[in-house]
């Protein structure tokens, strides 16, 4: 078993907040990240996929293969959007990176030519991640 990784990058605003809850009640669970008019970051994602090294080719699977399941399942759908608002499968999930990474795997799981998606790891700063293996 052998794993390789791709990571991209985007840009995306959010606002975080639960809908369910008082204008105060969010802010004092989230603070600033609960601003009426959200903020910005600069994503970067990093996917894992393992498998077998297939003899004919030397791959798991083409990175370039990688590249674009993630840029047309994932990365195109989220650069320069609202995470509130403009992207479906974002739909009625409060956009944390924890809700990011999960939706992201579920989008990517069953769309890899080969290979088999082993973790999703979404930085919302170079110092906070979140990292998830599908369970
Ligand atoms: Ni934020």
């Amino acid at each position: 078993m052998i794993y390789i990784s791709r990571r991209e990058t985007f840009a995306a605003s959010h606002r975080i907040f639960n809908p369910a809850l008082s204008d105060e009640e969010n802010e004092t669970l989230y603070g600033t990240c609960a601003n009426k008019n959200g903020h910005g970051h600069n994503y970067a994602l990093e996917v894992v996929v393992k498998g077998e090294i297939d003899p004919k080719t030397g791959y798991v699977l083409d990175l370039k293969d990688l590249k674009r399941v993630m840029k047309e399942r994932v990365v195109d759908r989220l650069d320069h959007k609202n995470l509130n608002l403009d992207v479906d499968f974002l739909r009625d999930t409060i956009p944390t990176s924890e809700n990011i990474a999960v939706a992201v795997w579920r989008e990517l799981k069953d769309a890899l030519p080969s290979g088999e998606l082993h973790s999703v790891k979404l930085y919302e700063t170079e110092k906070n991640y979140v990292e998830y293996r599908g369970e």
